[in-house]
């Protein structure tokens, strides 16, 4: 008998498990509160905010780069309104993309909110679903500060933050973490000045303490002020203008902003499922408890992604999203959190997998830190990238690769290397002895490694 799923949320969690479970056989219907498939990562997350990260670092690097090469340019400008008129148009294609995935594996699409009403049921706005298995997937929302409400004006979520229509002087960023460094940097870019107020004495935390603080000196570089340690203690919305007033190292200061972006992490998204009614049980922070299976309290009823624990990653969701409508389907699946890279698309990048110094210390693994920098690497060199550095972590005694943390320019395409080679369970000789195309960044990656089990060529 056909099995009929139903997912719940069609960001890159549920409408890749909806693929995956009609690839295997099930009658699959999907419903989103959107009108468009794709979810935060399409919509207002991942996909537009790389987009104006691409054209920022473009007209970023034509401001600074192209002389050193000697390319001059008469005038150079922006014109944001067309900036938003192509990312629209990105944004529109890519939904599409999915929509005609959609049709191609004849998955419903229902444009609708959805409420559980039983273990084998889900209300949408004009119908009731029956289901074999049910999967939420409804992804995380901004939190947001009790005293300091958005209005999309003066005081911007990241979504606010994507959709500027003109530059603004002047940006208060509060929250040092992912969202705040990247939509930072594309107006930081384009213009802006940058006040970044952290709470930690660290940006993006959890990150390895090198790379954060070679991060923030490569941010400071480029024009942003960071307060770090800070801890706000008034704010007022002048409608035009905000001013923020925070302490640090026991002082007080008071700037002056256009813009404020809230960007203090997110939380998962949940309200109005229906959860308690039904007895889906979550924990403390506001995630869905789940098996290995990913199946909550209620049998048949599973959640993926940003709505249970684990890192807030769409690449996390997608591996759960298979994961999950493989084993509806009784067969073997496997999601590895041990190698879940996470990337910052800062300029230059940010990328990790595995374990970090800290963590390998508190669990007492004796471990080897090996590092190349990018400007021993001839093709950095040649394109002025020379900012930043790979650190292999690697097992003391078998060399095995524990972990890997990389700034510099396409350190988010360079991990997956590490990324596999760690699934294979590589040791650092085995990525010193791959041959690595030359010359290209990655074989800093590779000289790394040699410095893991012997000693780098290059330095
Ligand atoms: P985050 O957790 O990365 O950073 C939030 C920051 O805000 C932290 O540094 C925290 O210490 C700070 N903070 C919290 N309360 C504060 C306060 N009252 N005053 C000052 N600082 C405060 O969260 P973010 O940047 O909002 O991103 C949310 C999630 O979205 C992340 O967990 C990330 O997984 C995901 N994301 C991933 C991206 C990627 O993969 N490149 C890009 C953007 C978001």
């Amino acid at each position: 008998m056909v099995k009929k799923v139903v997912i719940i949320g069609a960001g890159p969690g549920g409408y890749v498990c909806a693929i995956r479970a009609a690839q295997l056989g099930a009658d699959v219907t999907i419903v989103d509160q959107a009108d468009r498939p794709g979810g935060t990562c399409l919509n207002v997350g991942c996909i537009p905010s790389k987009n104006l990260l691409h054209a920022s670092y473009q007209y970023y690097k034509a401001n600074h780069h192209f002389e050193k090469l000697g390319i001059s340019l008469k005038q150079l400008d922006i014109n944001i309104e067309k900036l938003q008129t192509q990312k629209k148009q990105i944004l529109d294609d890519l939904g599409q993309g999915i929509e005609f995935l959609f049709k191609k594996n004849n998955i419903n699409f229902i444009n609708s909110t959805a409420q559980l009403i039983g273990k084998n049921q889900v209300k949408t706005n004009d119908s009731v679903l029956n289901a074999d298995a049910i999967i939420i997937a409804t992804g995380s929302i901004p939190r947001t500060l009790s005293n300091i409400q958005i209005d999309e004006s003066v005081v911007l979520s990241s979504a606010g933050a994507l959709n500027l229509n003109s530059v603004p002087k002047t940006i208060a960023i509060i929250g040092g973490g992912y969202i705040g460094l990247e939509l930072g940097s594309i107006w930081n870019r384009l213009g802006s000045k940058v006040h970044v107020i952290e709470a930690l004495d660290n940006i993006i935390p959890g990150l390895d303490p090198d790379l954060s603080h070679a991060l923030r000196v490569a941010l400071e570089k480029q024009g942003f002020v960071f307060h770090l340690g800070a801890k706000i203690k008034a704010f007022k919305n002048e409608k035009s203008l905000a001013e923020l007033t925070f302490e640090k190292n026991g002082s007080q200061e008071t700037i002056k902003v256009e813009k404020v972006l809230v960007s203090v992490g997110r939380i998962p998204n949940t309200s109005g499922l229906n959860l308690e009614k039904i007895g889906i049980r979550t924990t403390q922070q506001g995630c869905i408890k789940v098996n290995e299976y990913f199946e909550t309290a209620v049998p048949n009823v599973y959640a993926i992604g940003d709505v249970i624990d684990g890192p807030m990653l769409a690449h996390k969701a997608e591996e759960e999203g298979i994961a999950v409508a493989e084993y509806i389907f009784g067969l073997k699946s496997h999601v590895d959190y041990n190698v879940i890279p996470a990337v910052v698309y800062t300029q230059p990048e940010v990328a990790s997998v595995g374990f970090t110094e800290s963590q390998l210390q508190a669990a007492n693994i004796p471990y080897k830190s090996s590092k190349f920098p990018f400007s021993a690497n001839s093709r950095a060199k040649v394109t002025y990238e020379t900012e930043g550095f790979v650190k292999l972590l690697s097992h003391q005694e078998t060399g095995l690769v524990l972990g890997a943390h990389i700034i510099g320019s396409y350190a988010g395409t360079m991990i997956a290397q590490i990324v596999q080679a760690m699934s294979f369970r590589a040791t650092v000789e085995d990525i010193a002895r791959t041959c690595h195309a030359h010359p290209t960044y990655s074989e800093a990656v590779k000289e790394a490694a040699w410095a893991g089990f012997s000693k780098a060529i290059h330095s």
